[in-house]
């Protein structure tokens, strides 16, 4: 508890002395009335989870299988070939291509820091990202399996997997099961997290932004972004409504009322996670928008009926491009598998 008071406080200061820096006038503004309610803070070294402790043999395990193309129907399509390690987690398409060449009807958004975030999938169908890794295995347009046990029955064929599970999962009578298998690669993706300037910035040391960032981040603050856009992963945090002061053109998906058919959950979706997104374009749920700079100014039009100025969107821009970060070169190498 004290070290959460401790760090807490080292944050208010931090954003203090960046308000100061942004003159009085902005800092009292920021101050009173966005603040600290925003919960901007640096990322954690993983997402645990209680229920899924990690341990060195399953977050291996894990990343065997995040590459494990026989898991798929065809033999040719792994988690990575839609959220490639190597490009930020995603497959810079407007939308992914799965078993047999089908496209979805989504963008796939990015496996780093996912695991942060309050919900899975652009509606929020999943909870976990262990409960999320079961999706796309049996997603016909996607791995295509028929079914968990087809999983389990691929997985049993290969000693190694065999041996390798009972170590991730010791002590159970049969480990090698499908529901394991999405354990293993949630606890994998637990570990995706990408510390960037921001996260430097955040804990006290000034000089990670230049002053064109610090701007950036005010000019953000200003626009009204973070009301929707905040805490650690800025976004990740809530559904809200896309098209909240203009309507959105394209009402073909209409978002998390696909899954609670309620009339008041039309055009919501998942607020997206900021982080990276200077990599992971193109953008929206349907990756209509190829440029950020064309995502932050549609943005400001139809969230927040606002028409900013070519220079405030490059200074946002500029913030934007210090939440992008890496994870450790070890862990998302390409392993050997059996
Ligand atoms: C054929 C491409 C494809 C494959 C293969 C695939 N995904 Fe995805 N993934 C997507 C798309 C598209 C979405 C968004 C779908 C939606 O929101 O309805 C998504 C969503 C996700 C999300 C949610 C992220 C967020 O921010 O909401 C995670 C996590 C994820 N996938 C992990 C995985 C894992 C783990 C595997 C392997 C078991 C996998 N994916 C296989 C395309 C793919
Ligand atoms: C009212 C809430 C709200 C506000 C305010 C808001 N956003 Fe968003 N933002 C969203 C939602 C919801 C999405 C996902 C839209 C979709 O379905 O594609 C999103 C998506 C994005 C994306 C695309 C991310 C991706 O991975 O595809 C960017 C970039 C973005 N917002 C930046 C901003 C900026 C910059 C501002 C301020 C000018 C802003 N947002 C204001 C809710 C908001």
């Amino acid at each position: 508890m004290k070290t959460v008071f401790v760090l807490g406080c080292v944050l208010a200061a931090g954003v203090a002395v960046l308000l100061a820096q942004m003159g009085p006038q902005h800092g009292r503004m920021m101050g009173g009335r966005m603040g600290m309610m925003h919960g901007f803070r640096p990322l954690p070294a993983s997402f645990e989870n209680e229920a899924n402790p990690e341990t060195e043999s399953k977050v291996e395990l894990g990343r065997m299988l995040y590459f494990e193309k026989r898991l798929s129907k065809s033999g040719q399509v792994s988690c990575n070939s839609c959220h490639d390690l190597a490009t930020y987690g995603v497959d810079n398409q407007a939308t992914s291509t799965g078993h047999n060449g089908q496209k979805g009807s989504r963008n796939s958004p990015t496996v780093y820091n996912a695991a942060g975030e309050f919900a899975q999938f652009w509606d929020g169908r999943a909870q976990t990202v262990e409960e999320q890794a079961k999706g796309p295995m049996l997603n016909p347009v996607e791995m295509a399996l028929v079914s968990g046990d087809e999983a389990a029955a691929i997985l049993k064929r290969y000693p190694e997997y065999v041996k390798r599970f009972g170590e991730a999962f010791p002590g159970e009578a049969d480990p090698v099961t499908f529901d394991n298998a999405a354990r293993a690669i949630g606890a994998f993706e637990r570990k995706l997290v990408t510390p960037s300037k921001w996260d430097r910035f955040l804990k006290g040391d000034q000089d990670a932004l230049t002053e064109q960032e610090r701007m950036g981040f005010h000019t953000f603050m200003h626009t009204g972004c973070a009301s929707c856009h905040s805490g650690t992963l800025v976004g990740g945090g809530s559904f809200q409504k896309l098209g909240a002061e203009k309507a959105y053109p394209d009402s073909s998906d209409t978002g998390r009322h696909q899954v609670t058919k309620n009339a008041q959950d039309r055009m919501m979706f998942k607020v997206p996670s900021l982080r990276n997104v200077e990599k992971t374009g193109p953008y929206f749920h349907n990756g209509k928008v190829g440029k950020l700079e064309e995502a932050v100014a549609q943005m400001a039009e139809y969230q927040l009926g606002t028409k900013l100025k070519q220079e405030e969107v490059e200074s946002i821009v500029a913030w934007l491009k210090t939440l992008t970060g890496a994870p450790p070169a070890e862990l998302i190498r390409e392993p050997k598998l059996p």
